[in-house]
């Protein structure tokens, strides 16, 4: 890893770029002795693996969205980005950070929050399935922080009517705060402001809800890994921050 060209600040995000290529087949990691790259655990050397699949035309990935190019722009920077100090590829490619770079591109910002939303309602009936339903059941109010377009509290609202709403309130208390794909954007020191301001709004014994993935889950099948992994480096890309462990 030494001999690379990157920053060694950046030797840990590396590690889950080859982690995210050799689940992608675009890497190979292979065991030998007589190694050029190392991975973080000494684990072999990587080597390309023949990446015809991925370029042809017409293969998986060609089919661009206009909002692509804006996002790509990102991930072609990510190889200056090891080089640099910047906090994240998309720092780098725009000198501004993601969400204040999508506050002042409307369309962009648009585009993301019809995708998170999208996301929001494919996932609601799981959140308020029979597994998870308990987690809601008794709460008087909540605030769901970082909510983007409302999707999941208005769900949430609909299935447990006892819930009291006041979306308008400025610093609101509540019996619980909902933090539904926020914390995997922020780095930890960030995550600790954030899940103080957290403990501060809590009326009584509330609770705090964290929705994100969960990294290195045994119980996961392939695709589910892959997906994750592929999601870890989207935070990575975006905005330098990553999906965690059950200890992280
Ligand atoms: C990944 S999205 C998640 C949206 C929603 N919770 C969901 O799961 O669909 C993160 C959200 O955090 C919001 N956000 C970013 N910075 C914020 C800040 N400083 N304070 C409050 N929200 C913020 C963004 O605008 C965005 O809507």
């Amino acid at each position: 890893m030494a001999s690379l060209p990157i920053r060694p600040s950046k030797f840990p995000y590396f590690h889950r770029l080859t982690r995210l290529l050799v689940r992608y087949d675009l890497l190979i990691l292979q065991k030998h002795e007589d190694h050029d790259v190392v991975d973080d655990d000494d684990k072999g050397y990587y080597s390309l693996a023949p990446p015809d699949r991925y370029v042809v035309k017409d293969g998986p990935g060609n089919s661009m969205e206009d909002q692509d190019t804006f996002f790509f722009k990102a991930w072609n920077c990510l190889g200056d980005w090891f080089k640099n100090e910047d906090p994240s590829a998309f720092y780098t490619a725009y000198g501004d950070y993601f969400w204040d770079k999508l506050s002042r591109d409307p369309s962009s910002g648009n585009w993301f929050n019809e995708k998170m939303a999208r996301d929001s309602r494919s996932f609601m009936n799981v959140l308020i399935g029979d597994e998870f339903k308990d987690v809601f059941k008794g709460l008087a109010s909540l605030v769901d922080v970082g909510g983007g377009t409302g999707t999941v509290a208005m769900a949430i609202a609909k299935n447990f009517p006892d819930m009291k709403w006041d979306m308008f309130e400025k610093i609101p208390l509540a019996n619980a705060v909902l933090l539904k794909s926020i914390l995997h954007d922020w780095n930890d020191e960030e995550c600790m402001k954030i899940l103080k301001n957290c403990k501060k709004a809590i009326t009584g014994s509330g609770k705090v809800i964290i929705i994100d993935m969960v990294m290195e889950n045994p119980e996961l099948d392939d695709e589910s890994v892959q997906a994750q992994i592929f999601i870890d480096m989207l935070m990575m890309v975006f905005l330098g921050s990553k999906e965690r462990n059950k200890k992280e």
